[in-house]
């Protein structure tokens, strides 16, 4: 198996990076994860644009790269690795350096690396649906950079994973922001609410597909804030990303949404959204 690491292809027993690399010391870096389906990197142009502007967010350098070049260097990885349908994690911290806040010396190179994985679309779940907890949302105030500190993600996960649900829906005083890592919709009386796309959350690619499907069938998108209650009472709820695509949630905490089953316009999201990815 090959991982890409700053310039090159390297099999992945000789992907190894500093102990002072400032992702590992501070965090100090951004990502994405692009979906792979039949070859191809999905939505990568869009994936690479939010990586260029996260980039410009925490002043990182990113000029050695290019839309096209990060393009043409994950479908490479894909291809050498035999990666049919799976995904592509990308990241690049502020590099090397003496362990110290400040940014590094302006000559400090960012840190590129990349890898892999094979792996099926969660057939079962979209069919399904999933069940989701609400919890605090103690993360900082630039959730719009997509940033390898994910401390607070990590942490909502964990709670859900131990009350085996598959996602944690997160809320700043009541006001439902996003997932721990995934977007958060609710279907109330043939509109589609989701959070606007400020400083508190991330701008999710499968978020825009999915209003861009939600102008092609007409379905309102409405982006105002929300809050858990008006979440629980909804008729449908969804939450995405490029992993878990458009995936219907049936119940949060102890309330069953739609009587625990997948509602008409998750239905119609899918549909769409298969025809998308085709
Ligand atoms: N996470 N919000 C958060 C906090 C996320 O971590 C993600 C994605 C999203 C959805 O973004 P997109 O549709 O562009 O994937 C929203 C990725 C999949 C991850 O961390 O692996």
């Amino acid at each position: 198996t090959f991982v890409y690491i700053n310039d090159e292809f390297v099999d992945e027993s000789e992907g190894k990076v500093s102990y002072t690399d400032r992702g590992y010391n501070f965090g100090d870096g951004i990502y994405e994860y692009i979906r792979i389906y039949d070859g191809n990197a999905f939505t990568a142009k869009e994936h690479f644009e939010r990586l260029f502007r996260s980039a410009k967010e925490i002043g990182l350098n990113l000029e050695d790269y290019t839309v096209k070049s990060l393009t043409e260097l994950i479908e490479e990885l894909a291809e050498k690795n035999n990666v049919k349908n799976g995904g592509v994690y990308i990241q690049v911290t502020r590099g090397v350096a003496p362990r110290n806040h400040p940014f590094p010396e302006a000559s400090t190179k960012p840190v590129f690396s990349a890898f892999s994985k094979s792996y099926e679309r969660p057939y079962d779940e979209l069919e399904n649906g999933i069940k989701a907890i609400t919890v605090d949302d103690i993360r900082w105030l630039r959730c719009d950079i997509k940033s390898l500190n994910l401390l607070g993600n990590v942490l909502a996960k964990e709670k859900a994973t131990q009350s085996d649900a598959g996602e944690a829906i997160m809320h700043r005083d009541g006001i439902v922001t996003e997932g721990s890592s995934s977007n958060v919709f609710a279907v109330k009386d043939s509109k589609i609410y989701t959070h606007p796309a400020n400083n508190l959350i991330l701008n999710g690619i499968t978020r825009r597909v999915i209003n861009e499907i939600a102008n092609e069938l007409n379905i309102p998108f409405v982006e105002e804030p929300f809050d858990v209650e008006f979440l629980k009472s909804a008729d449908e709820v969804i939450v995405s990303s490029t992993s878990i695509e458009v995936m219907p949630v049936i119940q949060v905490d102890d309330t069953f949404i739609s009587n625990g089953t997948v509602g008409k316009i998750t239905k119609e999201l899918q549909k769409s959204f298969n025809n998308y990815i085709e």
